[in-house]
């Protein structure tokens, strides 16, 4: 099994989306081409959502615009709906990304639909970006803890993570959205999916609100799972997910997968300087 481990970048997107005071697009902009300096091949630029619902996301085109592509790095963009996709594939981004959830309450919280609907809304979206050529990453929220429903039943993951496979995206990122997942809790519900998909289409999303995301990676890694979304400086949440803290830090991440023998590519000293800005655009 290879030893390296693919670190996507979600400072830009999951990172600024939850900070409620202006940020300048230059800024994000400038945080972006810092990431791309850095090694790191996989950078989420920003989300094509609803300006009402994200007002932080309301710059995505002109982000998208403004960035230095660095030749190896994908810059990829989530996408609510078609209008959505279309934006995003207009202001040229190299990867979508869909967002559902296993569980109702944050479903409607987030996206203002049930599972079902929203599976039904991302169904064109995946035949668009199939037409394109543009590869779909699909996420998973809620996997172990719904902020509205407690507990996440494990074949509500797998059911949600099938469709999103059947539909056609090439990964599944699991999304600890609130942070509430332990070990115990994560090896239960990748143990559920892993009877029905493999691990090489499985990544691992964890906030850190209770400082357990680094030993569930770890869960992950022990299960071959070898893809991790993570955000410098550990910044992130979402503003429909109450006591979500931020995602783990991209630079924790690295660190432990360097000790225990894992490559990723990633210069730590540049990374280092990126997580800086990151944390120095906290409003
Ligand atoms: P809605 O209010 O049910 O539907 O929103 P709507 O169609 O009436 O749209 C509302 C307004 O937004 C309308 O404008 C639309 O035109 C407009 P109005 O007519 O009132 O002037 N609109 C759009 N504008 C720009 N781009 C679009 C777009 N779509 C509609 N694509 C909707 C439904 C899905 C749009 C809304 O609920 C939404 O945008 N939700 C996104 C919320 C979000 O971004 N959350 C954070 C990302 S998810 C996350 O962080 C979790 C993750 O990190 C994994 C984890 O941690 O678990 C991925
Ligand atoms: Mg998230």
């Amino acid at each position: 099994m290879t030893d390296h481990v693919t670190l996507f970048e979600m400072a830009p997107r999951d990172g600024l989306q939850n900070e409620s005071g202006h940020i300048p697009t230059a800024d994000k902009i400038r945080l972006i081409d810092l990431l791309s300096a850095t090694g790191l091949t996989k950078i989420e630029a920003t989300s094509f959502v609803s300006p009402k619902w994200v007002p932080q996301m309301a710059d995505a085109a002109d982000v998208m615009a403004g960035l230095t592509r660095t030749q190896g790095v994908l810059y990829s963009a989530l996408t609510p709906n078609t209008r959505g996709f279309d934006a995003a594939i207009t202001a040229g981004a190299d990867e979508v990304a869909v967002f559902a959830s296993a569980s109702e309450g944050f479903s409607k919280a987030n996206l203002n639909c049930t599972i079902e609907e929203s599976l039904n809304r991302y169904r064109p979206v995946a035949k668009a970006a199939e037409s394109a050529g543009v590869p779909l990453r699909g996420y998973v929220s809620c996997i172990t803890d719904c902020p509205y429903d407690g507990p996440t039943p494990p074949d509500n993951v797998a059911r949600v993570a099938s469709d999103l496979i059947d539909m056609g995206c090439y990964e599944i990122s699991l999304g600890d959205t609130i942070g509430h997942g332990t070990p115990k809790t994560v090896a239960r519900v990748l143990d559920t999916l892993l009877h029905r998909i493999p691990a090489s289409r499985l990544a691992g999303h964890f906030h850190d609100t209770k400082g357990h995301a680094l030993d569930n990676i770890k869960v992950g890694l022990d299960r071959g799972l070898r893809s991790f979304d993570s955000a410098a400086g550990g910044l992130g949440g979402c503003p429909y997910a109450p006591g979500a803290a931020g995602n783990v830090a991209t630079e924790a991440v690295v660190n432990m997968l360097h000790a225990n023998g894992f490559t990723t590519g990633i210069d730590p000293e540049r990374l280092s300087q990126a997580a800086v800005f990151a944390q120095s655009l906290r409003t």
